[in-house]
């Protein structure tokens, strides 16, 4: 089954899952970047396409761009994941999957999350100054639950949950 990912990445954790998928599915690579200089057509030469996004205030960055494409992709199968800071048991991640595909493409695209992490080193300025102003809002809530406070501490620094056993239900259903 001839696969292409496409990811777009700005700290480096998407990219690593782009990585993993393509070595586990034999698939070519391409940063969103360069999928936007291409002509649609050579999407056509590809069974199945995969979209990797990083998780931007709840939404999968650049998901337009691959649900928009999607409607010219039928007999294809088509597969999305996000990567966030988030753990991947959170509840919230239950409503990103939810949302992140309109009702009238959910047959056709299946949506997946893998938790990445946080390198404040990697951000562009602006995305840095974003994140420490949520980190910082976040700790400074009252009455927090022992798991809430260690969620807010957790966002003050860099860490990496990313683990390439997430992998696993993408390379299913792309197989299947
Ligand atoms: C401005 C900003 C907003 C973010 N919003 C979310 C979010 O809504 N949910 C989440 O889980 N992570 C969020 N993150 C964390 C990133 O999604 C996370 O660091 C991800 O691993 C980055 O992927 P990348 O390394 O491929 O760029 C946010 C980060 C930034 C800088």
């Amino acid at each position: 089954m001839k696969t292409i990912i496409v990811y777009s990445s700005q700290t480096g954790f998407t990219k690593r899952y782009a990585e993993w998928l393509s070595e586990a599915l034999d698939a070519e690579l391409l940063t969103i970047k360069e999928a936007k200089k291409q002509d649609d057509a050579i999407f056509q030469a590809y069974d199945a396409i995969v979209y990797g996004g990083w998780c931007m205030g709840g939404n999968l960055v650049d998901a337009d761009w691959f649900l928009g494409k999607a409607n010219e992709w039928s007999g294809k199968k088509l597969a999305m994941y996000g990567v966030g800071a988030t753990p991947a048991d959170a509840p919230e991640i239950t409503q990103f999957l939810e949302a992140a595909v309109p009702a009238e493409q959910k047959e056709r695209i299946r949506a997946f999350y893998c938790p990445g992490g946080l390198n404040y080193d990697k951000m562009n300025f602006f995305c840095r100054t974003m994140m420490k102003m949520f980190a910082k809002s976040m700790n400074k809530k009252q009455d927090m639950t022992e798991y809430e406070k260690q969620k807010a501490q957790a966002l003050l620094t860099n860490f990496d949950i990313s683990d390439r056993n997430y992998i696993d239900p993408i390379v299913a259903y792309v197989r299947s």
